[in-house]
């Protein structure tokens, strides 16, 4: 039976030339600081987002924790999009590792009401009051479907830290899927913000790791946050060189995603019993409602005729295109809804 597998594109396996590259790859102690395919991993990874220095990090979690690590101090607060995957979905690590307070607030499809958000920064300086330190943005951000934040908001956003001398850190997870959908280069996003995490191991395909990007300074004392969290690595390179070859070679196909995720969209809006509005899917990833049935049924259903998807609640699916399915998969797909609900 052919499957066709749209749960994440965290599922994409590495390409012929990621494997070579990893099988050649000249490596070195990371954590001695001789590990040269790292070092050139962490030089592009900077230029690509314009900044000073990078690290590379075994994920996108624990990038995000770092970032929020070197930016606060214990008892402080962050400011968090209420769907954002750094609040919702990184185990806690606000709390567990920086003992900071998120302070969640609204949004529309990722993007903050600014007088809340101005409200929420421009806090009464009180001694009772937990001040806050950091302000967090998601770029796709994932729980509202992939949606693409706008630079203009990036500005505002980065104005109203400005007022207060916040920081501001970037959940970049698929930042790249950001820019090619705006045709915004990922510098200029991240030239709003004073760090970013981005993934490779998403929708660029390599097998494992993200990169975090900042200051010099800040990368230092990244450095040594990395090491107290376990994630000194030794001859990482054999993993950095697929890296490599994710940001050289494996941005612009993300196009294709975007187009196959459309598609998509626009044949289960046709369908009974699904919720969907094709235009708010702008990247990679899609979420419905399914009225038919619970969410889990239908899950269940698919994954008996080979479409794997994730159900998220009772009535949310989400479904996300990367390398490993084609045109033929987005066909099948349709047709196994189509007998499920038509
Ligand atoms: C928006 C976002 N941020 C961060 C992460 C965390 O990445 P990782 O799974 O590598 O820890 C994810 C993972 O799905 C994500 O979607």
């Amino acid at each position: 039976m052919r499957i066709s597998d749209f749960r994440s594109d965290t599922i994409t396996k590495p390409t012929e030339r990621m494997r070579e590259a990893m099988r050649n790859a000249v490596v070195g102690d990371d954590v001695l600081g001789d590990d040269p395919t790292v070092k050139r991993l962490e030089e592009i990874a900077a230029k690509k987002v314009g900044k000073e220095a990078a690290l590379f990090v075994p994920s996108g979690t624990m990038g995000n924790a770092i970032a929020v690590k070197v930016w606060t101090n214990e008892g402080e607060e962050v400011i968090v999009e209420e769907k954002a995957h750094i609040y919702n979905f990184e185990s806690g690590h606000l709390a567990f590792i920086s003992r900071v307070i998120p302070r969640p607030l609204p949004s529309k499809r990722g993007v903050y009401d600014l007088d809340l958000l101005r409200k929420a920064v421009n806090k009464r300086k009180d001694y009772h009051v937990p001040q806050p330190t950091l302000i967090t943005l998601e770029n796709t951000h994932n729980f509202w479907g992939g949606a693409v934040i706008p630079l203009e908001h990036f500005k505002e956003v980065r104005k109203i830290a400005d007022e207060r001398g916040l920081k501001v850190h970037l959940d970049g997870a698929r930042i790249f899927n950001a820019s090619i959908a705006s045709g915004v280069p990922a510098h200029e996003y991240a030239s709003c913000v004073d760090s970013i995490m981005f993934c490779l191991s998403k929708g660029l395909g390599a097998p494992i790791g993200s990169m975090l990007a900042g200051p010099r300074e800040f990368i230092d004392k990244a450095r040594h946050v990395r090491k107290m969290l376990g994630g000194g690595m030794r001859q990482v390179g054999v993993i950095a060189a697929a890296g490599i070859i994710a940001l050289e070679e494996m941005v612009d196909r993300l196009k294709e995603d975007h187009r196959r995720a459309k598609i998509l969209a626009e044949g289960l809006s046709k369908l009974p019993g699904i919720e969907i509005n094709p235009d708010d899917v702008e990247t990679n990833i899609l979420f419905f409602k399914v009225r038919a049935m619970s969410a889990p049924e239908l899950v269940n259903k698919l994954r008996e005729h080979g479409v794997l998807a994730l159900a998220l609640s009772d009535e949310d699916v989400r479904m996300v295109t990367s390398k490993e399915v084609d045109d033929e998969d987005i066909h099948h797909a349709l047709e196994v809804f189509e007998k499920i609900l038509g």
